[in-house]
């Protein structure tokens, strides 16, 4: 069964069908798990109803760097409180720096050490977004302590030399979609690179959908199209890699 551990399924773009789609792809067997990650303060009270309601659906809270202006005290102790009291919510995410869309720098920053210390305090894992900020990202995550808690670089775009930085301070690697396009050289790259360990696969979903499904909305069962992809760049079983990241997502998230 395949661990979908990056999703946004309370997007308007599954208002129409969601909770066909979820069950569709629950009860085929296909997906086991969903971790559905938040992108700012009105997704989170979503996704506390989308855990309440589906108990494969589990959870991660937090301000994307593109809503830095969600940045306040009580927007920050609020998802501190839903983090609490719900025991399906097992990471802080997703939360990071932006270069591309993301609002002022500074104002970023302290979003994300912020949310870092949030992390910490709950002891939950964090779910990291990176855009054209690798350097920044990394510095940020090991002055404030993130291998305590250890996470996962979500859709990750940085190099095979990279790779050793981010396993020093505790994260795994997330690859979805791209690693199914044509010019991703350098993500296969990095799955080539990759100890067996440290890989899970994730969706983004609606967005970054795999080949043959590119341009179309995302949905976690088409993961086995980057599940192919992986094994035969590793050379193993498609079955194998399946339960390779399944573990390692459950491992990851305590679930
Ligand atoms: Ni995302």
């Amino acid at each position: 069964m395949i661990f979908d551990t990056h999703a946004h399924y309370d997007c308007d773009a599954y208002d129409l069908d969601r909770d066909a789609l979820l069950q569709e792809m629950h009860a085929s067997g296909n997906v086991g798990l969903i971790l559905n990650c938040a992108d700012g303060i009105e997704s989170c009270h979503k996704i506390m109803d989308l855990c309440d309601k589906y108990d494969f659906v589990y959870g991660a809270l937090g301000i994307h760097p593109e809503r830095v202006e969600e940045l306040t005290d009580e927007n920050l102790s609020s998802i501190q409180q839903m983090a609490t009291s719900n025991s399906k919510i097992k990471a802080i995410g997703e939360v990071g720096l932006d270069y591309v869309n993301g609002g002022d720098k500074d104002e970023q920053h302290k979003l994300f050490i912020r949310q870092i210390g949030i992390s910490r305090e709950l002891g939950l894992p964090l779910v990291i977004h990176d855009r054209e900020a690798h350097q920044d990202t990394l510095t940020i995550l090991k002055q404030e302590k993130a291998w305590e808690v250890g996470g996962v670089m979500h859709c990750y775009s940085g190099s095979k030399e990279m790779l050793r930085q981010v396993f020093d301070i505790n994260m795994h690697i997330g690859i979805g979609g791209v690693v199914t396009f044509k010019n991703a050289v350098k993500v296969r790259e990095v799955v080539e690179a990759l100890p067996h360990d440290r890989l899970i696969v994730e969706t983004d979903a609606p967005y970054l959908t795999a080949v043959p499904h590119r341009g179309h909305r995302n949905r976690s069962d088409y993961i086995a199209y980057v599940i192919e992809q992986i094994a035969s760049i590793w050379n193993v079983s498609p079955e194998m890699v399946e339960n390779i990241t399944y573990d390692n997502g459950k491992k990851l998230f305590k679930i």
